[in-house]
């Protein structure tokens, strides 16, 4: 049975120019997707798959997305004398405990892997999870939940896959698979975007990651790969053979809100789903489509 996983990391200290100029004082994951932000959509879902601890990977002039999770008193105050119950509660439920939400400073862009580098003395020698807020899923089952249960049967590295068109691996993570059993496929290798015809399969990984923490180990070497960054996928592959690695075929959809067009897609799936406003959201939605 593998050690339980109880810390996410987050990186967060992108610079969202791919969605200026909304981006110019708000930080990419406070834009909403329906009613509330990107990111509060991953610490929901790690919550709901029993993350008890945080650590956003920020940068400076990011602040409002921690904000996001800790008390606002004087807001709080306000609500209650007005008894706005409901307000109240849905400002509050969001409140991390304290002591349970950190952030760490990413100083130089320097690449997912060096991202989640910066967050090894906080997550220490216990395995845990990485969330990109950037990727949503709407699943039965909280994905990282699904990875969790995974990865206490199978431990080491399980990281969320999805069969994508060849001519977008040049966008992903990518696994070279030696066998699949259900939804878990085993690895030998993955490549960090590979052209398409140099994509060992079409099984992307996307922003959800159950990690050994002996990536750190290779995390130290800080060694360069696609884009000159320090890779995430690079240095979990050079762990394989030391510990399992799997890719997990999660139960859902997943929207790719790292793009403008895939944030609206993503607006209208997580519309639709919504209990209050899907009901009404498809009449409009099927009227716009007709005319
Ligand atoms: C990152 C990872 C990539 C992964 C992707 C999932 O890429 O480097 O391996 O497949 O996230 O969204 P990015 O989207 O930051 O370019």
């Amino acid at each position: 049975m593998a050690q339980r996983v109880r810390k996410a990391v987050l990186p967060v200290a992108g610079l969202g120019t791919r969605f200026l100029p909304a981006t110019k004082v708000i930080p990419k994951e406070m834009i909403p997707v329906i009613d509330k932000p990107v990111v509060q959509y991953a610490i929901e879902e790690a919550r709901a798959a029993g993350i008890e601890e945080f650590i956003f990977v920020s940068a400076m002039g990011k602040e409002a997305i921690a904000y996001q999770f800790q008390p606002q008193a004087q807001l709080e105050h306000l609500l209650s004398e007005k008894g706005k119950t409901a307000e109240l509660k849905l400002i509050r439920d969001i409140n991390l405990p304290a002591g349970k939400l950190h952030t760490v400073i990413q100083g130089d862009p320097l690449g997912l892997g060096h991202a989640v580098w910066c967050a090894k003395e906080i997550v220490g020698n216990e395995p845990f999870a990485v969330m990109l807020p950037d990727d949503m899923v709407l699943s039965d089952v909280p994905c990282l939940k699904q990875l969790i249960d995974a990865h206490a049967k199978v431990g080491g590295h399980v990281v969320a896959v999805e069969d994508v068109p060849r001519d977008q691996t040049n966008r992903y993570g990518v696994l070279d698979v030696t066998s699949e059993e259900g939804r878990l496929a085993k690895a030998k290798g993955l490549i960090e975007k590979p052209a398409p015809e140099k994509a060992p399969s079409t099984l992307a990984i996307i922003g959800r990651y159950i990690l050994d923490p002996i990536v750190f180990e290779e995390l130290d070497k800080q060694t360069r790969g696609a884009g000159n960054e320090i890779q995430l996928t690079d240095a979990l592959s050079r762990t394989i053979g030391r510990v399992p690695f799997h890719g997990y075929r999660f139960e859902g959809k997943r929207y790719d809100c790292g793009t403008r067009v895939g944030f609206v897609e993503a607006n209208v799936a997580f519309g639709l789903a919504h209990p209050e406003m899907g009901p009404r959201l498809r009449p409009l939605l099927e009227k716009l489509l007709k005319n």
